[in-house]
């Protein structure tokens, strides 16, 4: 038996010099270590031996195989590396990698400088979401059943009682029947209306809704608000006015416009939000006692803002993401 593991281990020397890729290797470890290997059988062949010669043999035996695992690891460790270096070779000619930075959307900063200027001024932000129900984007708003807002061709119905808000204002229901007064928030979003797209509207917008509701809220205060934010964020020169307008949900109602002057062309005055003392009938419908509260309310188009501020005069160019535009901000 001692002789037979001798010549076993000399033959495996024999073999193993002449190893010389994976596929011969792993040949080699099939003949040698599998379940049927030469090692498999010299062990098969051990428990027929007598029990004396048992350990001497086994040691042997013992040897024989952890130096055949041996060489094999050793082996295999060497191929390997062998083909990962060259995997890994660099080429030091190559060109770099170009890694572009991306940044804020040019809305997304409108917004964020819009949040600021609200946030400095003793508001809080306040969120709802994309889905409404009819009834707080427009039955709590006050809106008559028949009023043309309402129409299919403005809206975007998702089921019957259930649409794309058209604008903020239902937030404020939101914000109203969740929290007591005295309340101030902003709520900023996203708000769809179903219009011809054109260089001056799109189906998707923003807007920034401002609320305010306490004992002694005045519509004065209101205009200060205003002002306030507009001249720090067109620029303490800013020429601005109030018009008188109608919402069904703010009673007196008016308009704010900004004077905009392109460089070498007629100026004009352009909108940029609606305002007014909230509809005693809209507390009323949140729970809220008209007699004790009252308040002011605000929406603006955030694209219209941002268009003013930055001269930019197609409001589609805002949702191409064209790079050559967005990389300009
Ligand atoms: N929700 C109105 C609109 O979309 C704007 C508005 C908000 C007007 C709040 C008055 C008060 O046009």
């Amino acid at each position: 038996m001692l002789k037979k593991i001798e010549s076993a281990r000399k033959n495996f020397e024999d073999d193993i010099s002449k190893v010389t890729n994976p596929t011969t290797l792993e040949e080699l470890r099939i003949k040698y270590l599998s379940r049927k290997g030469i090692v498999a059988q010299l062990v098969e062949a051990l428990k027929e031996m007598p029990k004396e010669e048992k350990p001497k043999v086994g040691q042997a035996l013992n040897q024989f195989k952890n130096f055949t695992s041996e060489k094999f690891d050793e082996l295999r460790t060497k191929f390997e590396s062998h083909s990962k270096s060259k995997r890994e070779f660099i080429d030091l000619t190559l060109p770099d990698r170009q890694y572009t930075i991306g940044s804020k959307h040019i809305i997304t900063q409108t917004l964020d400088e819009i949040k600021e200027i609200f946030k400095g001024l003793g508001f809080s932000v306040y969120e709802g979401p994309e889905l409404e129900s009819d009834y707080n984007n427009f039955e709590a708003l006050n809106f008559p059943d028949d009023h043309p807002a309402r129409d299919m061709q403005d809206t975007f119905f998702v089921t019957k009682n259930f649409l794309m808000r058209t604008h903020t204002s239902p937030v404020q229901i939101r914000l109203m029947t969740e929290k007591k007064p005295p309340l101030r928030a902003i709520m900023p979003g996203k708000v769809f209306r179903n219009e011809a797209i054109s260089a001056k509207s799109y189906c998707l917008f923003h807007q920034v809704e401002g609320l305010y509701v306490d004992t002694d809220v005045t519509f004065a205060e209101l205009k200060g608000t205003l002002v306030a934010f507009a001249k720090q964020f067109y620029g303490q020169d800013v020429q601005y006015r109030f018009r008188a307008s109608f919402f069904p949900f703010t009673e007196p109602s008016a308009e704010m416009d900004v004077w905009w002057q392109p460089k070498g062309k007629d100026g004009r005055w352009l909108e940029v939000l609606g305002c007014g003392m909230v509809d005693p009938n809209v507390l009323l419908n949140v729970g809220i006692d008209p007699e004790k509260f009252v308040g002011y309310a605000f929406g603006m188009g955030v694209e219209r803002t941002a268009m003013l501020k930055y001269a930019i005069n197609d409001i589609r160019i805002l949702f191409d993401n064209d790079k050559r535009f967005l990389t300009q901000f």
